[in-house]
């Protein structure tokens, strides 16, 4: 019953469109002060090993939306903290839950924890992959009269778990993707193999931002250092800002995106970061939305 939904990969092209039909109808409803109670009675657990504002918030709000109670748990209040495997406490958890949502490190222990639940598990975020971050932002994308299946995305900084999630994103929905990292920052080499061997889009990885966001309809960023990598230099990403001169290497004039949190004067300007072009604060809003949609998609039968 229901669906896990652990990696982008996890969905079909079909199904990311059709959330993201349900996550403008949700947008709209919630506008005029209503939202459905699809998920009336339901429990959903939080288990959360890294910080969060956004994917946090948006989820618990978007579950009282909903009609269900979220409850939040930090694991080291929890057995988890003293030891207790991630397989037990996925039966607990399972016998009183009616689905979890995870943020932790390893992938691996996401799907562990998915493998021994009988309820779904949604990724909230992992070393890996940020699948419905990636998913929330095509609904953004597509708000702005921009098809998610037909444009260009470029993606400067780190290879990290939001570069990967695009490139799967890339393979399943048809959109080009460059991706422009410094040598050594490259993103994970199984998704790439997946995408290029699978998929019918154009995936590059490059070391040059400028040619990378020449043809670019979406540039996006993210954090250097992502959260479990402090201690990381940021000098050799300096490159990849997304800045003002940067963009003017551009031909097209390109929406800026990023998932956020953002550190102004490192991965992007704040000229940038708070102009015109750039759509952080509405990817933000739009978690909860395209998040009530993923929450119905993956709770209901
Ligand atoms: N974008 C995002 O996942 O933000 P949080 O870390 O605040 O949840
Ligand atoms: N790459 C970042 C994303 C934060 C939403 C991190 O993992 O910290």
């Amino acid at each position: 019953m229901g669906r896990n939904l652990l990696a982008v990969s996890d969905l079909e092209k079909n199904e990311i469109r059709e959330i993201i039909r349900r996550a403008g109808e949700l947008k709209e409803l919630k506008k005029q002060g209503e939202s459905p109670r699809s998920l009336e009675g339901m429990s959903v657990g939080l288990l959360f090993e890294k910080q969060s504002t956004r994917t946090r918030l948006s989820f618990e709000a978007g579950l009282f939306d909903l009609g269900a109670q979220a409850i939040y748990m930090n694991p080291a209040d929890t057995q988890l903290g003293r030891g207790e495997t991630i397989a037990d406490t996925a039966k607990i958890l399972s016998s009183y839950l009616d689905g979890i949502i995870i943020r932790t490190y390893g992938q691996e222990k996401a799907s562990e924890l998915a493998e021994n639940s009988t309820v779904p598990v949604i990724n909230a975020l992992t070393d890996l992959e940020h699948p419905t971050q990636i998913i929330s932002d095509l609904f953004s994308i597509s708000e702005q009269g921009i098809s998610p299946e037909k444009f260009k995305l470029a993606f400067l900084g780190d290879g990290n778990n939001i570069a990967n999630s695009f490139v799967a994103a890339s393979a399943i929905m048809g959109f080009d993707l460059s991706i422009a990292v410094p040598p050594g920052y490259e993103p994970n080499p199984t998704i790439m193999d997946e995408a290029t061997e699978h998929g019918n889009s154009e995936i590059e990885v490059t070391h040059d931002p400028a040619s990378a966001v020449r043809n670019a309809d979406v540039i996006y960023t993210d954090v250097w250092i992502s959260m479990g990598e402090e201690g990381k230099g940021t000098e050799v990403f300096r490159p990849f800002q997304v800045n003002k001169k940067l963009l003017s290497s551009c031909r097209k004039k390109p929406l800026i995106m990023h998932c956020l949190p953002a550190h102004r004067g490192e991965e992007i300007t704040a000229g940038v970061m708070d102009g015109p072009s750039c759509i952080a604060f509405t990817q933000a809003e739009n978690k909860l939305h395209a998040g009530k949609a993923i929450l119905e998609f993956c709770l209901q039968d």
